[in-house]
């Protein structure tokens, strides 16, 4: 991109970017485009600044990346159920995204990525944490990280879920729940990356529950190191685009009684497969 004002200016070594020069409103060229994607190949997330976006805007943003993913359990807007509200204020209960997690894995087609924009900020705090799992696989010993190639990872709905939304508006009729590699490859990349999370991943398949319980307490903790984190300062109309396939995010409900208010389109995902995969994206040596 010789001719564009487009800046891409990485927050830390690991993980996220600043992207200036871009009006997300406006229709973007294939280049640019390819350009967003590269960015967040490199990058897992980007963060944009003074997007004032329409829902329509936002859908089309999002829409350049891949088809739009519905919330499972969410409530929805009859005229946008893309789009998935994110409150806080001083009557809530909960907030989305207050724990480390990768957006609905619990799906058997997580979503590829998911791109928010808050609106009404706190005076202070509200902020997100963003941590990739390339850098958490990288840093375990091989030997853990052959074991873990080989586990499958259980991850359900229904125990997040359940307590937050209700029941009333299930997509499917019933809270989703899946098997993922617990170490997926990254379609695009070829990257491995550790995909586990504290929301919705209950266990290892192939281990005994007390083996299980030891594992996924190290790996969540492991996840969760500074390292692998940046942390993102939201203004008004920002917007952060992050890549749920190599990432978790964690929201920092640390502003109450104040109001942080936003919306998120999510983009529809593949089936996460493993290294060693056969045709249908399962273990090839079980
Ligand atoms: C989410 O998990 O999508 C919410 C993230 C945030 O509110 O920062």
């Amino acid at each position: 991109m010789t001719d564009s004002p487009l800046r891409v200016d990485p927050i830390s070594p690991v993980i996220g970017a600043e992207i200036s020069g871009i009006d997300l409103s406006a229709p973007l060229t294939p280049e640019v485009v390819e350009t967003l994607h590269q960015a967040l190949m490199t990058h897992l997330v980007l963060f944009f600044r003074d997007q004032a976006l329409s829902f329509e805007q936002h859908k089309a943003f999002g829409r350049h990346f891949g088809d739009l993913h519905i919330h499972p359990a969410a409530p929805k807007d009859v005229d946008h159920p893309e789009i998935l509200v994110v409150h806080g204020d001083a009557t809530v209960k909960f907030v989305a995204g207050e724990l480390w997690h990768s957006d609905v894995s619990c799906d058997v087609e997580p979503p590829l990525g998911s791109i928010l924009r808050i609106e009404q900020v706190p005076t202070s705090g509200g902020d997100t944490l963003f941590a990739s799992m390339y850098a958490a696989y990288e840093a375990l010993s091989g030997r853990l990280q052959r074991f873990l190639g080989e586990l499958t990872a259980v991850h359900d709905g229904q125990q997040y879920y359940v307590g937050r939304y209700g029941g009333r508006d299930l997509r499917d009729g019933a809270y989703p729940s899946a098997e993922h590699p617990a170490i997926r490859t990254h379609p695009v990349t070829g990257r491995q990356a550790l995909y586990v999370n504290e929301v919705f991943t209950t266990g290892f398949k192939e281990l005994k529950q007390a083996e299980s319980n030891a594992l996924l307490s190290f790996v969540l903790k492991h996840c969760a190191a500074p390292e692998f984190q940046c942390r993102f300062r939201w203004r008004q109309n920002s917007v952060a685009f992050w890549d749920n396939r190599c990432t978790q995010h964690h929201a920092i409900w640390d502003y109450y009684p104040q109001t942080r208010h936003g919306y998120r389109v999510t983009i529809k995902g593949d089936r996460p497969f493993y290294a060693e995969a056969d045709v249908d994206g399962r273990r090839a040596v079980p």
